[in-house]
């Protein structure tokens, strides 16, 4: 009898349709076919009205990361849109390459010809760090580099979990691991165990929570395993067709899922200008197991 070879898939997670259905009060427009989806139909220099805002959750639900196009707005606007999930809360890093505006709610996103670096060109989600990460974070760029460069990247971790093997999915299942982010952030920054799989409270749909950008270490098992199991679902996380890539234009909006999406800002622009603001939403509960 011959064994039975099991192959993981990268043929599930797709929407099922590319139209999406039941928006009447926006539209709704898939970027790829695993995440992200452009939002249109909306005026965000104003308050939106209750269907609305029920719509827009729902679609950053479906999509993982939602995007908006030609909307020029302030501090207030986007402190507004992002109070529609939850509390705008505070970086939780001792120290971070972002500076904060007036209000520390409201960081700014600046590179030119002086930066050496830019925060957060690995493949991460934001502060995984924390006992309680961001549940989501929402970038407006109002200055693009004149020749393009600065797109982000965005890979789903739904896709990513329904893309390994059965076998793998079960050596994962009731693992933790330990994210830190004293090498990114210094002193005065937390650390915390979260598991390696977890079910997304929204969505029920289980997922890969490493990241190359904060995780250190499986908990459970040796030091080299951990080492070699990681390596391997940080490039498996990453696949292309698990991703889509962001081209921004000025006064663009990308909002992630920080819950179910890695991100990567590609930093491919200098000596270039882009700028633009970041507020990050409080996560209301430690990461599911799944
Ligand atoms: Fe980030």
């Amino acid at each position: 009898m011959s064994a039975v070879i099991e192959l993981a898939t990268t043929q599930t997670g797709a929407f099922s349709s590319a139209a999406p259905e039941g928006y009447r009060t926006i539209s709704v427009t898939p970027e790829s076919p695993r995440l992200g989806a452009v939002i249109g139909d909306i005026d965000l220099t104003r308050p939106v009205s209750a269907d609305q805002e029920a719509e827009l959750k729902r679609a950053l639900t479906e999509y993982q990361v939602i995007f908006f196009r030609d909307q020029r707005i302030s501090h207030e606007d986007h402190l507004r849109l992002a109070s529609i999930w939850g509390e705008p809360g505070l970086h939780v890093g001792g120290k971070t390459n972002s500076k904060v505006t007036d209000d520390p709610r409201v960081r700014i996103f600046h590179a030119d010809e002086n930066s050496k670096q830019v925060s957060g060109d690995v493949w991460h989600t934001d502060q995984s760090c924390a006992p309680i990460p961001p549940m989501g974070s929402i970038l407006y760029i109002h200055t693009v580099p004149p020749h393009g460069g600065g797109d982000t990247l965005f890979a789903s971790m739904y896709a990513a979990y329904e893309g390994l093997s059965e076998r793998m999915k079960r050596y994962l299942e009731g693992l933790t691991a330990c994210h830190d982010a004293y090498d990114v952030f210094g002193p005065g920054t937390p650390k915390a165990d979260h598991p390696v799989i977890a079910r997304h409270p929204e969505s029920g749909r289980k997922l890969i929570y490493v990241n190359r950008g904060f995780t250190k270490r499986i908990n459970e098992v040796p030091e080299e395993e951990s080492r070699g199991v990681l390596e391997f679902l940080y490039d498996h996380c990453s696949l292309p067709e698990f991703t889509m890539r962001f081209r921004w234009e000025p006064h663009s909006i990308a909002f992630w899922d920080n819950r179910c999406v890695h991100h990567h800002a590609t930093f491919d622009y200098w000596p270039n200008v882009r700028s633009g603001f970041r507020i990050q939403i409080d996560g209301t509960e430690p990461p599911r197991p799944a």
